[in-house]
């Protein structure tokens, strides 16, 4: 059945049963890497919610530890919600979070660790001069949470934004500032407002190094050059939006240059799947600024009360500003590599219309694959007689799955698919040409005919991949973990990450494949496929 354990992952986090949705307060401290998340103890749907809390060292393998916040006093009565965490000077971390209090608004509170020698930051207090902010007059008192990390500015002042809704239900990620992290006050004009949207969550707002992919800390006082990253997540379609821009610190002004209209449907995202809530932060040994996010469940809440559990974390990856500066690049982080098992290699192999090859000798639902494709007649590609907009490339991944034959493309992977592909999930690529002489990538992450169960979600998903086409190549790395697959393509600019439930899995025989189904060949320049081990993990 759908319960089985199958649908586990290996290297995907998870804690041992019930539900859980955003990751919350990632940090290292003492070297020793800390997540929270968002935790149902009781069930494997929403509700109940508190901060479970695991700690590891190498961001791959996780120990879990005692609930971290629960439930407890009048401002967060009715749950524990997001929130991020922040080292002070003195190396002391606090938390702030979201309280539902016991009139059931949204409040945000502090918790500070009870014993700052304990090297796992097991128990976790909250003064009792919460809550430190309440929504203000002209603001919806049930849609103001989710405090970001806080950074500091040069005149000393800690900063973190909030999302919020006014009563015009227009979306603001609000400025607070304060002196001591006690008293906050709201500066007058947000950080960001739109028309676009109504309520936004999770905001994440932090610096990108305009040069290589070095990350930064929130308060970074380095002298490179930066911009800056406003992450929202959009509450009416749970996509994370993320605008690039410039931040003035003494005017406390983000001025985005890529945010085209006013329309957050055109807006960049981290990935065109199933992503939410997502929350970088500073890894400050590595040098690397280090994205997690939730993958929800594509089954049915009856589903998930019969598995026992709900929501996992993606991998995590290392983030960075392309060197076009105009868009980030995400990739899982190295550490990910020490679970690579057994591997195998494919080189220069021509698929021609129709071409499928077979990836044999490693185990199908856990495997990392990293290929790169090389397109000889890429000049042949189709021509595109309209302009696609940013967010047209998912309705273009429904209206032509993989078999409908194009110039170039249809090409790329078949994984998690039963012998007769009565089962599978379509990664792949599709180039065309635009009228200015550009070429147009559309990446497609296809969970159509991903399983034989009823009742899932099952959606084609789609992308634009920014790259150059000079070379004729395209690059695609794809993570199957039992129940979610990640696809990075064209060197991680653009991402897809998909939950599926193949029935066929459960009897064994998956089986992964590369196909070409354009009438132009394309050839595997070159191509790594590794088992991956388990994790321990919780
Ligand atoms: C996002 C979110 C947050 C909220 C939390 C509650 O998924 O709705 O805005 O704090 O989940 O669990």
């Amino acid at each position: 059945s759908i319960a089985s354990k199958q649908y586990r992952t290996a290297f995907h986090f998870q804690p041992p049963q019930n539900w859980i949705n955003d990751p919350n307060g990632p940090m290292l401290y003492n070297g020793i890497y800390h997540l929270f998340y968002q935790y149902n103890p009781f069930s494997a749907k929403w509700g109940n919610i508190t901060w479970g809390h695991s700690i590891s060292g190498d961001l791959i393998n996780w120990t879990p530890l005692d609930i971290a916040l629960r439930p407890s006093d009048p401002f967060d009565l009715h749950g524990c919600w997001s929130g991020s965490t922040t080292i002070l000077p003195g190396n002391k971390p606090i938390i702030l979070y979201t309280g539902i209090n016991e009139a059931g608004y949204n409040v945000q509170n502090i918790a500070l660790p009870k014993n700052i020698s304990d090297p796992f930051l097991l128990e976790w207090v909250k003064p009792p001069y919460n809550p430190v902010m309440i929504a203000a007059d002209g603001f919806n008192a049930t849609q103001f949470r989710d405090p970001s990390t806080c950074w500091q500015g040069k005149d000393g002042f800690w900063r973190t934004t909030v999302g919020a809704e006014d009563f015009e239900m227009k979306a603001k990620a609000l400025l607070y500032k304060s002196e001591d992290f006690m008293r906050w006050t709201r500066a007058e004009r947000p950080l960001f407002s739109t028309n676009s949207s109504s309520m936004i969550e999770c905001v994440d707002f932090f610096p990108v190094s305009v040069k290589g992919k070095r990350g930064l800390g929130s308060s970074s006082t380095d002298s490179v050059e930066a911009k800056y990253v406003l992450k929202m997540g959009v509450f009416d379609n749970t996509h994370d939006y993320y605008l690039i821009g410039r931040y003035m610190e003494e005017l406390d002004e983000f001025i985005p240059e890529n945010a085209f209209e006013d329309d957050h449907r055109l807006w960049a995202r981290y990935d065109y799947g199933s992503f939410y809530a997502s929350k970088t932060f500073f890894d400050a040994e590595k040098k690397r600024r280090i994205l997690w996010a939730w993958s929800n469940e594509s089954d049915t809440i009856s589903d998930d009360i019969v598995k026992g559990w709900a929501g996992l974390q993606i991998v995590p990856r290392t983030v960075w500003l392309d060197d076009n500066g105009k868009q980030l690049v995400q990739w899982p982080i190295r550490e990910l590599e020490s679970l690579r098992l057994k591997k195998v290699e494919l080189k220069h192999i021509e698929l021609s219309e129709g071409g499928v090859v077979e990836i044999k000798g490693v185990k199908a639902s856990q495997a990392d694959i990293e290929m790169e494709f090389e397109i000889p007649e890429f000049r042949k590609a189709e021509l595109m007689n309209h302009e696609w907009k940013l967010d047209d490339a998912q309705m273009a991944c429904h209206q032509m799955d993989a078999s409908i034959r194009g110039s170039i493309g249809p090409f790329g992977l078949l994984v998690l698919a039963s012998h007769n592909l009565e089962e599978h999930t379509a990664i792949f690529f599709r180039v065309f040409r635009s009228r200015t002489g550009d070429y147009i990538v559309l990446m497609c992450s296809d969970q159509r005919k991903s399983s034989l169960w009823p009742e899932l979600y099952k959606p084609a998903f789609g992308g634009f991949v920014p790259v150059d086409m000079k070379e004729g190549r395209i690059s695609l790395r794809t993570l199957i973990d039992h129940s979610v697959i990640e696809s990075f393509g064209g060197g991680g600019r653009t991402c897809i990450t998909a939950r599926v439930y193949p029935k066929l899995l459960l009897a064994g025989g998956i089986h992964t494949y590369v196909f070409n189904n354009g009438s132009e060949t394309v050839k595997i320049r070159k191509l790594q496929a590794w088992e991956m081990a388990k994790a321990r993990i919780n």
